[in-house]
């Protein structure tokens, strides 16, 4: 087994293309920035983010502007919250790729409603052009508000949201698989651009799809862009374990993080796969600064600056289920909800061990429920180290609790210290994503 020697810390940043990211009141903070539709907003991210070594900058996504809480729009678009606006990701890292040369990118793309050829099409583009840094976090979506901007009137059933996405997920493997590595010849003098042998249809047809093919990309730098998934559901596991390269994941608590952990690498083991090609994530929201006290104070303001509302009007949504009927001052009952389960067991664990009311878990949602990660750097840092050291993740989704000061305070702060206890990269080895993160790539 590695020691933490040779185990590698990876840092994801969760930047979300809109007015927050980790904290509901991070748009309010003093210093935040409100520059989120300009892209040299998002090209200073990526460099500040290579600087610091990240492995990559993950996007997150959603198909529709959340009116779950009290059925109206107004709590999101009042309170700044997370779904109140979302650039396309996948146009934004594009762009981020233009201004870094090592920083991953991964674009967050739903299975339930867009078409696997424009999807593989998509992301095979942004490899090429980001020569090799591309990510895809395979979603299936889980609002019917979603649904409803694509002609449906409620979403597919979990079951048929899952089988969808392992078609999905399989023809795109097959139209990545399209082209051979070595089609391309650029041959002037033949003339031969591409070898036809080398190219060859899907003719896919199955139950959700009919695609020939072939993709009317080569074949991508990585072979096909990391998979990185967030199911928690136990349909969600299997399929994380399935297919994903890295596992998003949010706990309350270091021992459901750990049950987490071992339970994803045995179902990995199961599928015949190698557990170490399995990395989990754990989001936090880091309030960083120069000492614990400076730290604190940070964090203080930044909660003020958050309403309980906003962090139910995001759980709402994310649990797809109208917390507004609910008495606000009473513990929230046991629900069978159709969004997140990741979520819902998160927030399901906070108020049976805190006792918390309703109310108190909208702030706490709000602000981040995992409070352990807060402090100087090197209180951060050991913090970090005990949670990978536990085997309760292989690295982190740093969620930036405001922009750009959450990303240059970590860079800057926290980065060195984990460096100093050797469990972080002083320099990225290699020049792909894959490579960052020990990823073999898959063959044709
Ligand atoms: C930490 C975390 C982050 C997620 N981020 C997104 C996202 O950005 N967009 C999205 O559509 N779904 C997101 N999801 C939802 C899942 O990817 C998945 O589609 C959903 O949870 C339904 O699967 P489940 O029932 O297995 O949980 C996220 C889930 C978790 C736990």
């Amino acid at each position: 087994m590695s020691t933490s020697l040779s185990r590698q810390i990876k840092l994801a940043a969760y930047v979300m293309a809109g007015p927050v990211s980790g904290h509901h009141g991070g748009w309010r903070y003093p210093s935040a920035q409100h520059d989120i539709l300009n892209v040299r907003f998002y090209q200073d991210l990526g460099r500040q983010l290579e600087a610091g070594k990240f492995d990559m900058m993950f996007m997150p996504d959603i198909q529709a502007l959340p009116r779950r809480l009290g059925d109206s729009l107004d709590s999101q678009l009042k309170h700044g919250a997370l779904g109140a606006l979302r650039l396309d990701p996948l146009l934004v890292l594009t762009a981020i790729a233009g201004s870094t040369s090592r920083l991953g990118l991964a674009a967050t793309i739903s299975t339930s409603y867009f078409s696997p050829f424009q999807v593989a099409r998509s992301l095979a583009t942004m490899d090429h052009l980001s020569a090799g840094r591309a990510a895809w976090n395979i979603v299936t979506s889980f609002q019917d508000a979603e649904a409803r901007n694509y002609g449906l009137k409620e979403q597919l059933s979990r079951d048929e949201r899952y089988a969808r996405a392992e078609e999905f997920v399989d023809v795109t493997c097959k139209l990545w698989n399209s082209w051979h590595d070595d089609a391309l010849k650029w041959d002037r003098a033949a003339p031969q651009f591409a070898d036809p042998s080398r190219v060859a249809p899907i003719d896919h047809h199955g139950k959700w799809f009919d695609v020939a093919g072939p993709l009317n990309v080569s074949r991508p730098p990585q072979g096909r862009p990391v998979f990185i998934q967030a199911g928690a559901s136990d349909r969600g596991r299997d399929f994380a374990a399935k297919w994903a390269e890295v596992i998003f994941v949010t706990h309350s608590s270091i021992e459901s993080a750990q049950a987490f952990y071992a339970d994803i690498k045995e179902r990995a083991r199961k599928f015949g796969r190698d557990p170490d090609q399995v990395n989990v994530l754990l989001g936090m929201v880091p309030v960083v600064g120069e000492t614990d006290a400076i730290a604190r104070d940070t964090q203080a303001l930044l909660d003020s600056l958050c309403e309980p509302e906003a962090g139910l009007s995001t759980l709402s949504y994310q649990l797809d289920v109208d917390l507004s009927p609910f008495p606000q001052d009473e513990v929230l009952p046991d629900l069978d909800v159709a969004g997140v389960q990741g979520h819902y067991r998160e927030v399901a664990e906070l108020t049976r061990k805190q006792n918390l009311s309703l109310r108190d878990i909208g702030k706490r949602y709000g602000i981040g429920p995992l409070r352990d990660f807060n402090g100087s750097g090197s209180t951060v840092a050991a913090r970090m180290q005990e949670w990978f050291d536990a085997r309760a993740c292989d690295g982190f989704m740093v969620q930036m609790p405001y922009l750009p000061g959450g990303v240059e305070d970590f860079v800057r702060l926290v980065v060195p210290e984990l460096q100093t206890r050797r469990v972080f990269r002083e320099d990225y080895a290699g020049t792909t994503l894959r490579e960052h993160l020990g990823l073999d790539r898959p063959a044709h």
